[in-house]
């Protein structure tokens, strides 16, 4: 397994190209399955987790092309997929995919609105939390699917097509959104989905979806209304940048110092994020193309977190943002709300030196003046993340153990941070 290398102290000057976004490419692709022509989709991440949805997807029928690079494409925008579904060969999502990639579990959705049926392996466990599926069934049963366990797999029919419903969701689930307007848009009548997430992805969806002919109206809100139309056709979308590597990259510049330009971020997806980088202390301002974050010498202060849908601050930024604090002058309150079982990186940060005490769903973090570098390993994608970051200010070299965690998220991130002056190298298969 390749381990990542880090020996901290450096500060970090340049730019660094933000990829596609993984949490709007993987709805995106699962979206070919709605329609019998071509979608062709631009920046996608070439990333783990999309590999393996490439080959769920392919399972079912869909035929993926890679198109070469365009003239004047920039080297480092992502791939350019041609996903065609002209028929679904198969409605059965097995385990042994599903099981490796929870997202992957949304093909429900689309195989009931275009077939009529699908037999989807539930995902199981994840280290982050329990994450069950309820509120994805109680959608299909909403838009008239049977539903059925057995074996470890959701057994669903809408024989004569799904139809219209009403769709309430009690809590914000992205997962539960996407699943239910990719279902909708084929259904027999109107759908309203009300406490809609609105995650940025969502409404890269939508609009995808809309491209194809389907008619959504309450893009971005909290309330979605969906006319079922009988097909969808084909188009071309580009995947939205990637909010979270984007904060992420953000958050290594703040915790190294130094100034660095992040092309292709859209500052408007980052809202709650920028506010607290700039509560710590570290500047953050819109730039060309991107945005641009420094921090010069002067030290970080602390900030109170708690992680909310959006556009609340995301959880999947708490990690890295904890890691940030670990050298702040003074202390820290991290709540976070939306998965039970998100902080095994305090155990790991607390190997490179740092003092955080968890009291429930609250990690309090008391900023310390030097963290150490040393053996980590990485428990989940996010969490990976919180290590390299504190590595990056930790003296000393830490070697981050278990990195396919990070790989499934984050596209070339030791030549993006190297680049950079950052002293980071892959260490493989040792
Ligand atoms: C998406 O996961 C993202 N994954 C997650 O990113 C992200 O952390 C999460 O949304 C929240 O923003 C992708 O987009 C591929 P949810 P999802 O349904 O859809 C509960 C990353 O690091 N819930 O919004 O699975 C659930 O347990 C990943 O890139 C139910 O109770 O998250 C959680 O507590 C990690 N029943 C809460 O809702 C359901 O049927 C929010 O989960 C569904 C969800």
């Amino acid at each position: 397994m390749d381990k990542i290398r880090i020996r901290g102290g450096n500060r970090l000057n340049g730019s660094i190209q933000i990829s596609g976004a993984k949490n709007a490419a993987l709805p995106l692709m699962i979206v070919s399955l709605l329609t019998p022509e071509t979608l062709t989709l631009s920046n996608v991440p070439r990333l783990a987790d999309v590999r393996l949805l490439q080959r769920i997807l392919q399972n079912h029928g869909v035929d993926i092309m890679i198109a070469g690079k365009r003239p004047g494409q920039n080297g480092q925008a992502g791939d350019v997929k041609q996903l065609s579904a002209r028929t679904i060969a198969d409605t059965t999502a097995p385990y042994d995919l599903v099981s490796k990639m929870r997202a992957s579990f949304w093909v429900l959705g689309p195989l009931l609105g275009r077939c009529g049926e699908a037999k989807v392996s539930l995902p199981g466990g994840c280290a982050i939390g329990t994450r069950p599926v309820d509120m994805h069934l109680l959608a299909m049963e909403k838009l008239g699917a049977e539903i059925a366990i057995e074996g470890g797999y959701v057994i669903a029919r809408a024989k004569d097509g799904l139809k219209g419903g009403q769709i309430a969701f009690d809590k914000v689930s992205v997962g539960a959104t996407h699943a239910a307007l990719m279902a909708a848009v084929l259904a027999h009548g109107d759908t309203v989905i009300d406490n809609a997430a609105t995650e940025p992805e969502i409404g890269d969806v939508a609009e995808c979806l809309v491209k194809m002919g389907a008619k959504i109206e309450g893009i971005h809100t909290k309330t979605l209304k969906i006319t079922g139309v009988t097909s969808l056709h084909g188009a071309e979308h580009a995947v939205i940048a990637d909010r979270i590597e984007t904060g992420t990259y953000a958050m290594c510049a703040g915790m190294a110092g130094g100034d660095v330009t992040l092309k292709g971020a859209n500052p408007a997806h980052l809202g709650a994020v920028i506010d607290v980088m700039r509560d710590a202390g570290i500047t953050v301002e819109a730039a060309a193309g991107g945005i641009r974050i420094y921090r010069n010498g002067n030290g970080l202060a602390p900030v109170n977190v708690e992680t909310q849908p959006y556009p609340g601050f995301p959880t999947d930024c708490q990690a890295q943002f904890m890691a940030l604090m670990t050298r702040a002058h003074g202390t820290s309150m991290i709540r976070e709300t939306i998965f039970e079982n998100r902080f095994m990186h305090v155990q790991e940060l607390a190997r490179l030196g740092a003092d955080i005490h968890l009291h429930g769903d609250t990690a309090e973090v008391r900023g310390v003046a030097k963290l150490t570098g040393a053996p980590v390993m990485a428990t989940d994608l996010r969490a990976s993340v919180s290590l390299v970051i504190a590595a990056l200010a930790a003296e000393g070299e830490t070697m981050i153990n278990r990195v396919y965690h990070l790989d499934r998220g984050f596209e070339t991130l030791e030549e993006k941070l190297s680049a950079c002056g950052a002293d980071v190298a892959r260490i493989a298969g040792a």
